[in-house]
């Protein structure tokens, strides 16, 4: 089971394990990890689960489909490493992926 470190914008700190093949958005909301809003469900529609990848694993997280790419124009303070955690789907070549909920949620 992958593990996957949620940091809040105030530092505070989650691990949760995660069963390889869900996204780090239903992850994030079956554990009850804060600032994680997901209003579409995972439709990639909404942007309000906004996070950031962790530089060091920004390199392994498989890049934004364009989609993702369009929906991330939305966001506020969009980073090079922003990502939509609906569209990261969690592999065992993740396991240890850490990600900053971001500030706010669009
Ligand atoms: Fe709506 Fe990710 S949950 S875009």
């Amino acid at each position: 089971m992958p593990k996957v470190t949620y940091i809040q914008p105030d530092g505070v700190t989650r691990v949760v394990d995660v069963r390889a093949g869900t996204t780090a958005m239903e992850a994030a909301v079956d554990n009850d990890v804060a600032g994680i809003v997901a209003e579409c469900g995972g439709a990639c529609s909404c942007a309000t689960c906004h996070v950031y990848v962790d530089p060091q694993w920004a390199p392994k997280v498989p890049p934004p489909a364009p989609q993702e790419n369009g929906m991330l124009e939305c966001v506020l303070d969009r980073r090079e490493t922003s990502r939509l955690s609906c569209q990261i789907v969690l592999t065992p070549a993740l396991d240890g992926l850490v990600l900053r909920v971001a500030d706010e949620q669009i």
